[in-house]
């Protein structure tokens, strides 16, 4: 566009799932596509932003013009986003990152044993957009809010919990929106505002959600 109210700036993003491994051949994850994440570096390229693109593994092409980094755990992701933070302007987490990883990742194949039932330990994933959230030299820092019931409750929450900037809430108890699909619905929240996107392709809602966050980029920097 025309216009690249972006331009000038560094924007950092997470994107897809993250897999966390609980020998050499099994992970925990989640149904993440990345597909809203992509869209998002995507339209902030187009909007003249320096884009870092931090991925999870998934099958999508890396759009053009757009740095890319790529992820496998939660861990990865942390230490990733970590290393490059200091520079950025905006940093949004779209990514579906595993909330707890197997305590214990075994070195072999866990074998199959005559026990019917198996106890996988989990213990907690370091939380990167509160980490994010909390450094001295903040990026306006955006979060996604991934719910299945009370989105607007939960939103609202995480966005103080986490001291957000901005949040954007989906409701993914459907398939026809939320993870895997090509179109999504966002309620976003910031301090003292409120803004609904309705269902529409990701590409479009990408280009929407990037426009009001540089929006509240501008008016309060
Ligand atoms: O990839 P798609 O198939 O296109 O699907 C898109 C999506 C549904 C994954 C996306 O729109 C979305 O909702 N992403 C956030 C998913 C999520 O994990 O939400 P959450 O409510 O569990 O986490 C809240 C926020 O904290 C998110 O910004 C998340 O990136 C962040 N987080 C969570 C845990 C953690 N350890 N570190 C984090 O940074």
């Amino acid at each position: 566009p025309a216009v690249q109210p972006l331009a000038g700036l560094k924007l950092m993003l997470t994107a897809g799932p993250t897999r966390e491994a609980l020998d050499p051949v099994r992970y925990i994850s989640n149904h993440s596509s990345g597909k809203m994440g992509f869209a998002l570096a995507a339209a902030a390229r187009a909007l003249g932003a320096d884009v870092t693109l931090v991925s999870g593994p998934v099958s999508l092409a890396t759009p053009a013009g757009v740095q890319r980094i790529n992820v496998e755990s939660a861990q990865n992701m942390y230490d990733a986003v970590m290393a490059g933070i200091d520079v950025q302007h905006i940093f949004i987490a779209c990514a579906a990152v595993a909330d707890y990883a197997p305590k214990i990742v075994a070195s072999h194949k866990i074998k199959k044993t005559s026990a019917d039932n198996m106890v996988v330990e989990l213990t907690k994933n370091p939380d990167i957009v509160a980490a994010v959230a909390a450094l001295q030299q903040k990026p306006f820092t955006v979060g996604f809010a991934a719910e299945t019931r009370d989105v607007e409750k939960y939103a609202l929450d995480k966005l103080k919990r986490k001291n957000l900037d901005m949040i954007a809430a989906n409701d993914v108890s459907g398939s026809d929106r939320g993870f895997n699909s090509d179109q999504n619905a966002l309620s976003v929240f910031w301090q003292g505002g409120l803004q609904h996107l309705p269902l529409a392709d990701k590409t479009g809602l990408a280009e929407q959600l990037l426009t009001l966050i540089a929006k509240r980029y501008h008016d309060t920097h």
